[in-house]
């Protein structure tokens, strides 16, 4: 690679894309790597060791990766881990053949090989790339990192705009990574919760911001399974987007409930007292703590500015006729305190024994795990309708790769366009998208022990 190349890949990446010109009718040379591999975090305070972590660039969380919209990516990733891996591009309505899914969408990467990645990325706001084979391994090791695709134009003006990938490790007491990935135990039940909460890998993340500044916060839930509930003090504002897409309107924000793989862009003002510090807070029943912290130093201006407009919007197709809809229905089944309520399957009785042996607790209509068929085979253009009926005693957040949907629920109207659902315990509810990608696409609870643990199956679009 000659120096140019270098550099020009770093403006790119780095934030200063203006000067990136590539054709966008032929494949990009990778102008850069992103490499996997072991590394050391400082996740815990001084005073005890940093902990092993697998991370691209050996950091955690990997490098923020910035394009503009429109724009391609081109990394060639390497892997110099122990282990296969694969890079997702989580809620990029992308090209299949770039999507990072094993044995779906291509080969694991081998310790030592590589895969060029390139794509377009087609819609501006806040997303994630991640480790897709053992996700529940290697996700939890520390590979994931942020994407932020910027508005060519029409981006509010913050004083400061920043990525929060917020994770959830479970530390044994010598700080270094527990293992036990994927334990039936932990699939059976809310997945591997963790006992240690970073933000940018960092326990006590912090920033100095001034009385009054407007920033935008990118939060990003990176935790295996743990669905964070988002506070705040010395803050008022809204949220712009949710999964990288922009609300109609910006929402007040007071709290908002995060499950894994989703994201929030939130646009906050600084309202705290200097010399005081305005906080982002993970609620729990019994209170919670911080997550990260704003130390307020001096003043950004002297009166509040008004309100955000919305965002640009992003061309996601609108779902035309969502009554001649392609409906589908989805039943969750199984794990633990699920009783035998509820699954009754064509008239059988789910066999949670059998699954268990076979490594599985969960099941989608019946099956456990990817099956050789999809889901549904639909044509492209088609709206599909997703029913989800979650016949279990546990919340799963249900992400659908290469698209946007909108949830319909029974009553009401269509809600915000996402990639990650949070269906409750035995909620019902409906997903619709017009599924305008080609190709075949995961549908899968992103607690990812769940998702190992048969909560998986996946749709082609030909
Ligand atoms: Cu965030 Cu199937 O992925
Ligand atoms: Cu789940």
């Amino acid at each position: 690679m000659n120096q140019m190349g270098r550099r020009r890949f770093n403006q790119s990446v780095l934030g200063l894309s203006a000067a990136l010109t590539l054709p966008t009718s032929t494949r990009a040379k990778p102008s850069g790597t992103l490499t996997a591999r072991v590394g050391l975090a400082r996740l815990v305070p001084e005073g005890y060791p940093e902990t092993q972590i697998w991370g691209y660039d050996g950091r955690v969380p990997g490098p923020v990766l910035r394009v503009v919209r429109g724009e391609r990516l081109s990394l060639r990733f390497v892997n110099q881990l122990p282990q296969a891996s694969s890079v997702h591009w989580h809620g990029i309505r992308i090209d299949n053949a770039m999507d990072g899914v094993i044995g779906l969408t291509q080969q694991a990467v081998e310790p030592g090989a590589s895969f060029d990645i390139d794509f377009v990325a087609p819609d501006a706001g806040t997303y994630w790339y991640h480790s897709h084979n053992r996700s529940w391994e290697q996700v939890a090791r520390g590979l994931y990192g942020a994407l932020i695709v910027t508005e060519p134009d029409g981006a509010p003006e913050v004083d400061l705009d920043e990525p929060l990938l917020i994770d959830d490790w479970r530390l044994a007491d010598d700080a270094q990574i527990a293992t036990g990935f994927g334990s039936l135990h932990d699939a059976a039940h809310a997945g591997r919760i963790g006992n240690w909460i970073t933000v940018n890998g960092d326990p006590a993340w912090s920033r100095e911001v001034a009385r009054l500044a407007r920033l935008r916060l990118r939060v990003v839930n990176a935790a295996n399974a743990r669905i964070v509930t988002i506070g705040m003090r010395g803050f008022e504002g809204w949220v712009v987007a949710l999964d990288g897409m922009p609300l109609d309107q910006p929402a007040p924000i007071e709290e908002l409930d995060l499950a894994p793989a989703q994201r929030a862009d939130l646009i906050l003002d600084v309202v705290a007292d200097v010399g005081d510090e305005a906080i982002l807070t993970s609620l729990e029943r019994d209170g919670g703590f911080v997550l990260c912290g704003f130390p307020v130093r001096g003043q950004a201006r002297s009166e509040r500015r008004p309100p955000p407009a919305p965002l640009p919007a992003n061309d996601v197709p609108a779902i035309a006729d969502p009554a001649g809809a392609r409906a589908v229905e989805l039943r969750m089944e199984g794990g633990a305190m699920g009783g035998l309520h509820g699954a009754m399957m064509d008239g059988r009785m789910l066999d949670m024994r059998a699954l268990a042996s076979a490594g599985k607790v969960w099941a989608f209509n019946g099956t456990a795990g990817m099956e050789g068929t999809p889901l549904v085979d639909v044509v492209r253009g088609e709206v599909v309708k997703i029913t989800i009926i979650n016949d279990t005693a546990w919340p799963h957040a249900m992400h659908l790769h290469g698209h946007h949907f909108r949830q319909v629920p029974v009553q009401g109207p269509p809600g915000p366009l996402r990639d990650t659902l949070l269906v409750n315990r035995r909620e019902t509810t409906s997903i619709a998208f017009v599924a305008d990608n080609p190709g075949k696409w995961l549908l899968h609870c992103h607690m990812l022990e769940h998702a190992a643990a048969g909560m998986m199956t996946w749709l082609r679009v030909t």
